[in-house]
């Protein structure tokens, strides 16, 4: 995602296989003592833990209605394949940089043009809607993708619980703004904290949700935890992680990305084959864990998920407002 020139990458940037390996190991090793949301998932939801790895099932979440038959993306990949700014600008650097930071307790502001102007832990979220598997297929634009077995809720339980006022026409998610637990925001490599925005339809469309865990787990703390945004039909940097404020506007959000580079990242973001990023294609994709010579698929409008939010932009350019 950076917006890097060839000549701006340091040659201490890039991985020797040695410095790879010892990684790999650092990230196995991270595996062990992920940091999980076990606090706030204890007496909740049954969850059991392992001592071993530390990683946490959650045992009560309904399957899903919304699958998809295509293989999963391997445990591993997703948890060690990762864009996570405030930890680092290399995919490997989440799992390692995030094992001490801490997602409880947690509490989420809700604030702007909404009744319910407050605070809320998350346990108090976990009691406004009942968590579920989504398995969605994930579109990053930088040109590669996963399958992701989610579990989360309804981003629209929790809107409806906020009450929005008439005056919210937009919804900013802003995620925790904090260098001592998340040293990539001693770097400015983008205006912290993370913000993302979506249009209140799309928000409440039920494809949306907040995602928990993932693989049956609490989520890792690299792939967000406790609390992320998905939004399938979208590329993969609409998702904000770790989110603690949720803010109702009357006007389009400011995201991290539209500042970073306005020509190359667009408010909608929604997958879209025919309009490819300045730097990557955005026709076909690589999807990973499938090998050095899997062969690229073609990418779907909307991420194959046209027949659920196509009519969300009826009329509308997706050229222009890409
Ligand atoms: N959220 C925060 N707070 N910081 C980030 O750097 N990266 C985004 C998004 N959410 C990012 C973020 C990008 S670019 C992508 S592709 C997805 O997270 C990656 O999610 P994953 O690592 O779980 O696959």
């Amino acid at each position: 995602m950076l917006i890097h020139k060839k000549s701006d990458i340091l040659s201490s940037e890039i991985t020797s296989k040695e410095n790879f390996e010892n990684r790999r190991t650092l990230i196995k090793a991270a595996g062990a003592s992920l940091i999980t949301a076990s606090g706030i998932f204890t007496g909740l939801m049954s969850g059991s833990a392992n001592a071993a790895s530390g990683r946490q099932k959650i045992n009560a979440f309904a399957k899903s209605k919304y699958g998809t038959e295509e293989k999963l993306t391997p445990y591993d990949d997703v948890t060690t394949y990762n864009n996570y700014y405030e930890f680092g600008t290399s995919k490997s650097d989440p799992a390692i940089e995030s094992r001490l930071f801490k997602p409880s307790p947690w509490t989420v502001s809700i604030e702007g043009a909404v009744k319910k102007n407050k605070q809320i832990g998350i346990e108090d979220i976990f009691k406004l809607a009942p968590l579920e598997e989504r398995i969605y297929r994930m579109r990053c634009v930088e040109g590669w993708s996963m399958v992701i077995p989610w579990i989360g809720f309804s981003l629209a339980k929790l809107i409806q619980w906020a009450e929005p006022t008439a005056n919210a026409k937009y919804v900013e998610f802003i995620s925790l703004n904090d260098d001592l637990m998340m040293p990539g925001q001693r770097i400015h490599v983008l205006d912290w904290p993370y913000v993302e925005g979506l249009r209140m339809d799309e928000a409440m469309n039920p494809l949306t949700i907040m995602a928990v865990g993932l693989y049956g787990e609490v989520l890792p703390n690299q792939n967000g935890a406790p609390m992320r945004l998905v939004v399938p039909w979208k590329y993969g940097f609409k998702g904000a992680k770790a989110i603690v404020r949720i803010r109702f506007t009357e006007t389009m959000p400011k995201t991290s990305w539209m500042k970073a580079g306005p020509n190359e990242y667009g408010f909608y973001a929604n997958v879209n084959p025919t309009v490819d990023h300045p730097r990557w294609t955005q026709s076909s994709e690589r999807r990973i864990g499938g090998g050095l010579f899997t062969p690229r698929i073609k990418t779907q409008m909307f991420n194959g998920y046209a027949e659920q939010v196509g009519q969300l932009y009826s009329g509308m350019d997706l050229i222009k407002n890409f």
